[in-house]
């Protein structure tokens, strides 16, 4: 299939670019570079078109796939953040409608917010930040603006794999850590380490985002492994995988009444309508990310 990928620079894009292509398709990728980098795309036969969604190549494609986004939660300025991420998709939306094409796009498990878990996707939405309310209003558009042909936003939890390394404080937990950790210091976490959260590893998202394609209709879906895994136990799989011994070191969370101790999506939805189910357990994806930091020095 032809395909456009947005963002495709970034952590999980330029994975599923890289997929995309080993899968035989054709493929070109659009990034601004607001935040990617073309290190992730060593290897990459396919075209990267450098600018936002206004430099669209003006061609047929099968599918768009749409994950270019300001990924960083911290952003505080919603005008900064709108003008991106949900004009953005204004103008992809306009783009897939004209030329009649399927649409596959990133939402986040940020929409829930501090809301009721397991987070199911129809129930309220409750985002924390500018970043989470963008998502939320891009949901809103999709469902609005379905035009008959596949639509599918994914609501991705909290993704760790290889080519994370150049989103910088915005990385997960779990690469955060194992810098730590590699340098030898004990791993920092808020006291007692027994928030929990949804990790996926970035294969299986890439998984996930293919498969959304042959969906035939409007969808929202939950992309998460539907186990949640406390920042004790990361560290445990950390130590496991870098054949460590290191203990947590504890800090006082500094956003205790405005944090959520826990997030972790319900799968029933994804499973049933979308054939999703992650491969990967969390255990099993952090062994897979040390291996690929090891062989290829990927480390800060
Ligand atoms: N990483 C996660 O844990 C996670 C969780 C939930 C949702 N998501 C969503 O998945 C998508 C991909 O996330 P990621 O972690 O790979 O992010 P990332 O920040 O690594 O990549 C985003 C890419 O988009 C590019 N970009 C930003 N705005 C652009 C624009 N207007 N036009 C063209 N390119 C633009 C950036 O330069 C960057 O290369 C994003 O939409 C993000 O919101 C990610």
């Amino acid at each position: 299939m032809k395909c456009l990928i947005t963002g495709g620079a970034g952590f999980i894009v330029s994975n599923l670019a890289l997929e995309l292509k080993k899968q035989g398709n054709n493929v070109t990728v659009l990034d601004n570079f607001l935040k990617g980098n073309m290190k992730n795309l060593e290897g990459f036969k396919g075209e990267v078109v450098e600018g936002d969604e206004s430099k669209i190549p003006d061609e047929e494609f099968d599918v768009v796939f749409h994950l270019a986004a300001i990924t960083d939660t911290t952003v505080t300025d919603k005008q900064e953040m709108y003008d991106n991420n949900v004009n953005g998709f204004r103008l992809i939306l306009e783009f897939c409608k004209k030329k009649n094409c399927k649409l596959v796009y990133a939402s986040s498990g940020a929409t829930y917010g501090d809301g009721p878990v397991p987070m199911k996707e129809d129930q309220a939405l409750n985002p924390l930040n500018v970043y989470g309310e963008s998502k939320v209003e891009m949901d809103k558009m999709a469902k609005q603006g379905f035009f008959g042909k596949t639509l599918v936003g994914l609501r991705f939890f909290n993704v760790f794999g290889p080519r994370e390394h150049f989103k910088g404080k915005m990385s997960s937990m779990i690469y955060q850590l194992a810098l730590q950790m590699k340098k030898g210091k004990n791993p920092r976490i808020f006291k007692h380490g027994e928030q929990e959260r949804d990790h996926i590893y970035v294969k299986d998202v890439v998984t996930a985002v293919i498969k959304a394609a042959s969906y035939d209709e409007f969808g929202i879906f939950n992309v998460a492994t539907g186990t949640k895994t406390s920042f004790n136990q990361l560290i445990d799989f950390l130590n496991i995988s870098l054949k460590m011994d290191l203990k947590p070191e504890y800090f006082n969370n500094p956003f205790v009444g405005a944090y959520q101790d826990t997030t972790v999506a319900d799968m029933t939805k994804a499973e049933k309508e979308l054939g999703f189910k992650a491969e990967y357990s969390v255990l099993d994806g952090v062994k897979d990310y040390i291996e690929w930091l090891n062989e290829t020095g990927w480390y800060e």
